[in-house]
């Protein structure tokens, strides 16, 4: 079979778990990456084992790279996502897509025109027990919908010291904890459920009104190392929390709380989705679990087991029941999916994976969600 080589730009906390996952695909070799600046690729290249060292225009002129993996801060990913498009590569952005809507829709077109491959890294899709519970819908189990209560909840950012580039709307665009951990919550909500947000309500906190920003550079999640005179104080001016109504098509009705300041929450999304035959619910921090809420018999509470889940979701089960997979396992069957593409070298006419199409769709959620908190008023999709 032919090989497949791959680029990765930007390796901070996300581009070595984009490596990680592509090292456990056959036929899938990364042979260069990119950073922000020569020196850095060079030393991460060593780190990484990865062979190759490029700046990103060097690294487009390269004709034995297939496929390039965005994984640089937000602002970035509108114009490089184009560059690779245009150059003729096939590309995995990370989420969101852009920090505009009309750059996401300038990234669909295009992608579209070239047949291209293209993918959003919604990776939380690929937890066995979401893909469960979307057949289980699938398939009549859940009945009709009535209700959604949706959360993401981190402490990475709970003190005032903590720090990231996400913290500055030229990096990360105008809304932070919706763009950042709600906008896969609300992509989960509607591909579970098969319904569409209609309209939204929300209101926004942000918890501490100026942060002490570290003069030094440091990398995500890699905070709490420095004195108090490494720091400057500077105005924060997105959400640190958000609550959010939501109003699907089928006129059911739901709810979903976002925060980057709740102690002792990791990195927890949980979702319980309320139907007239049952109630599913699941958890990232425990995400070999599926709980089933039943009225007229008892609960019950599914282990991840490749042998009782249905094909769709076995087929994103690497080991047998016991043997737990997490975060880094959802990249890698996101991955085989989207590779499976790549070898056939153009995008599917209905792809099983999340797309450039389903960015658009989070960042239009995303923007009448901050619109909605402007106005403090009820905002259509
Ligand atoms: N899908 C997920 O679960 C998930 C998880 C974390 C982050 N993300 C997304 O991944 C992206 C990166 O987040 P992160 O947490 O890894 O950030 P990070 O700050 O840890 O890493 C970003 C990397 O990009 C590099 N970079 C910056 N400018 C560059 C440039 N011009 N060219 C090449 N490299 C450049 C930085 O040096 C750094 O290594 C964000 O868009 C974020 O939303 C997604």
């Amino acid at each position: 079979m032919k090989k497949i080589n791959a680029a990765i730009v930007g390796t901070g906390f996300i581009g070595p778990a984009h490596l990680e996952a592509l090292r456990r695909i056959p036929n899938v070799e990364v042979i260069a990456l990119v950073e922000v600046n020569q020196a850095l690729a060079d030393e991460k290249a060593k780190i990484l084992g990865i062979p190759n060292a490029y700046t990103f225009d060097e690294m487009l002129k390269q004709s034995d790279i297939d496929v390039v993996h965005i994984c640089t801060p937000n602002f970035l990913h509108f114009s490089q996502a184009k560059a690779v498009l245009l150059a003729g590569k096939h590309v995995i952005c990370e989420k969101p897509l852009a920090v505009k809507i009309e750059e996401a829709e300038e990234l669909v077109k295009i992608a579209a025109e070239k047949g291209l491959v293209n993918a959003v890294h919604f990776n939380l899709r690929y937890y066995p027990m979401v893909r469960q519970m979307k057949t289980m819908r699938e398939k009549g189990e859940l009945g009709e919908v009535y209700s959604i209560m949706g959360s993401y909840l981190q402490d990475w950012l709970f003190l005032q010291t903590d720090y990231n580039w996400r913290l500055e709307p030229d990096k990360s665009g105008d809304s932070r904890a919706i763009a950042d951990i709600g906008s896969h919550l609300l992509d989960i909500t509607e591909y579970v459920t098969g319904l569409k947000i209609t309209e939204v309500m929300a209101d926004f906190s942000t918890v501490h009104k100026t942060r002490l920003k570290p003069l030094k550079a440091i990398e995500t999640y890699s905070g709490k190392m420095l004195d108090m005179s490494d720091y400057q104080e500077v105005p924060i001016n997105t959400e640190d929390h958000a609550s959010v109504l939501l109003r699907f098509d089928n006129g059911s009705k739901g709810s979903i709380t976002v925060s980057q300041v709740s102690a002792g929450r990791k990195n927890r999304l949980n979702i319980e989705i309320s139907g007239s035959k049952s109630n599913f619910e699941f958890n990232s921090e425990r995400p070999n679990e599926l709980w089933i809420g039943k009225r007229e018999k008892a609960n019950e509470n599914l282990m991840k087991d490749p042998s009782l889940l249905y094909p769709e979701a076995s087929a994103l089960v690497s080991f047998p029941g016991g043997h737990n997979e997490g975060f880094p396992d959802t990249s890698k069957q996101m991955f085989k999916e989207v590779y499976a593409a790549v070898i056939e070298g153009k995008q599917p006419s209905n792809p099983s994976y999340p797309t450039f199409a389903s960015g658009l769709r989070e960042l239009i959620i995303g923007e009448r969600i901050v619109e909605s908190h402007k106005k403090q008023a009820w905002v259509k999709i």
